[in-house]
This record gives C-alpha cells, structure tokens and sequence, in this order.
C-alpha cells in the first residue's frame, strides 16, 4: 500500500492485517518505555488545512512513538495564509525529503489530488464531506474489539450525513467487514442521492430513530457540523435532540452493551445527551485511544517497508 485516501484502497483481508499490528501496537501503549524503532529515520509531516485534536495529535505522538521525525503543518501560521497555492506547499515541503503526508483539507478529493503531486506517501486525515479512512479504521477497529466480529452486525449511524465524511467512509468499511449498517437522519441532513447508494452498497436508511435503536448493536452517533451549514440549520437544535438526540430517554432503548460510538467532537445536550456520552456503555475515549493504534498501524504499514519511501 502507497498510499491510504479512501477505504476504497483497503482489502478486507489489508483490513485486518491492520487491525492485527494496532493490536501489537495497543500492547506499546501500555508499556513504561512507548517507542519501536520502525520508522527511524523517516519523515512526517501532518499537514493540516483544517482544525484538528484527535487526528493530529494523534498522528504526531504515532510518528514519534515509531522513532520517525514529525514536523506539523497548519493553514493558519504557513505560507498558505499568505495564498500559496495547494500544490506549491506540498511540493516546498516535500523538497525537504518527506516520506510520509499526512493530510486534512476542506476540499473533497484534496488528498488524492496531492498524492499525484508528490513521491511521499499520502494519507487522508479528511478530505472536506468525502472520506475520513482512519476513523473509520478506527471506529471498526473498537467495534469488532467490542463485539469479536462485525459480521452480521446491526450498526445504526445517526446524525448530520449530509455533511459527514465520517458516514462515508464508516458506511463503506462497516458493509465490506459483513456489518448490517441503517443509517438515520433527519430528511434535511440525509444526503441526496443516498437510495441508489445505498442500494448498491446495501445499507438500510431510516428517519426513524426510536425504530431503529432497539435492534442496533452498536450505535454511532455523528456531529451536527454547523460550521458547513450556511444560512443556519435546519431543524433547530431543539427539534433535532428531540427527533434524532441520543437522548437520556432513548437511552432505555438500546440493548444494555451496544456500544455508543462518537467520532468527537461532541455536540452535548445537540446529538448525544451527557448521560449517553458518559455511559458505561460508551467506547468514545476507547476510540481514542484505538485511534493512536490504528494510526501507529497505517504509518508502519505505509513506511516500514521500501514500498513506504520516497
Ligand atoms: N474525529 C476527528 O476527526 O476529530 P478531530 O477533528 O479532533 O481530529
């Protein structure tokens, strides 16, 4: 593997080879000493054009904890504030001699586009609404801990799809590992075009949350993203934590060990009430620390080996 922009690039089969070395690297996150020497004297760099706490700083402590050298980028503080363009700043700082890029942008397709730019491997930490592949890694990764295996799974995704990268890469990782996945929005935030897909790709949608909780497995609750909405959003706060809240009441709901997944960051009291986010059934710090395995997991996949340099 080159390159990891979509989950599009993964066989199932690579799927699991990557959650079997996160699950080596989880054991190094227990250990007094953290540091593997597999990616010394690589180079990353995490380049972020939009605002970031899980992803980047979780790429940064994966890339130190593998021994590579890792520098951060951001929009705000770089040349690109001053308008260079997208294309001269990958190629200044991959002039450097970089082996890995880590990227966030706000625009769809972002990464793959630099990745036809530059020798070093890329990975995409969110391309605007189109894909999010290590969260969904991630997510998957803590579900199938949870669970022991996705297959035949029922995984209810409920929140703001329009907007949601996370959605899309989950939906496309959760049906190829054998997940049943129903996918909950209300009308306005449900994507257009979303019947064909999800026909072809074969996941149920619903606006039906208190349908569809009882019979979940596992629930993961997204992030209304007011920041893509212009001219506000529609419903109202108030009228979304009543019709699609995880609220304290649905709570009762859910069989008592589904799992309740949040990518982060949360909305409280919005999409997930503070009973929800802080149940004994929530995974959303578990996440989190999945996440710096499945990171330190791509990284090492990516650059361990020759196919990994630039
Ligand atoms: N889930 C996620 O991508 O979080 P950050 O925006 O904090 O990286």
């Amino acid at each position: 593997m080159k390159h990891l922009l979509s989950i599009d690039d993964l066989s199932v089969d690579l799927v699991q080879e990557i959650f079997e070395t996160a699950a080596d690297m989880h054991d190094v996150q227990t250990r007094e000493v953290k540091k593997l020497p597999a990616l010394r004297g690589r180079t990353v760099v995490n380049m972020f054009f939009e605002d970031s706490t899980r992803t980047r700083s979780s790429f940064e402590i994966a890339g130190k904890w593998l021994s590579a050298d890792v520098i951060n980028i951001s929009a705000k503080g770089s040349s690109a504030s001053k308008g260079e363009s997208l294309r001269d700043t990958v190629l200044t700082v991959c002039a450097m001699g970089v082996d890995g890029l880590v990227i966030r942008h706000p625009a769809s397709g972002a990464a793959r586009q630099v990745s036809e730019w530059v020798d070093a491997s890329v990975v995409n930490a969110g391309d605007g609404m189109h894909e999010h592949p290590t969260q969904a890694l991630l997510d998957a990764y803590t579900l199938q801990r949870r669970l022991g295996s996705l297959e035949g799974r029922h995984v209810a995704i409920i929140g703001d799809l329009t907007h949601s990268r996370v959605f899309r890469s989950n939906v496309k990782l959760l049906t190829k590992l054998g997940a049943q996945v129903t996918v909950v929005a209300p009308p306005t935030l449900m994507p257009s075009g979303i019947e064909p897909w999800s026909k072809e790709a074969g996941f149920e949608t619903s606006y039906d949350v208190d349908a569809v909780l009882p019979d979940a497995d596992a629930v993961m609750m997204l992030r209304v993203q007011r920041e893509r909405m212009s001219g506000g959003y529609f419903p109202s706060a108030r009228e979304y934590t009543v019709g699609y809240g995880l609220t304290k009441d649905r709570l009762a709901l859910l069989k008592p060990d589904a799992p309740i997944c949040h990518p982060g960051p949360m909305n409280r009291g919005l999409e997930i009430a503070a009973d929800a986010a802080d149940a004994a059934q929530s995974v959303v710090l578990e996440q989190v620390s999945s996440g710096l395995a499945v990171r330190m997991a791509v990284l090492y996949h990516l650059l361990a080996g020759e196919e990994g340099s630039a």
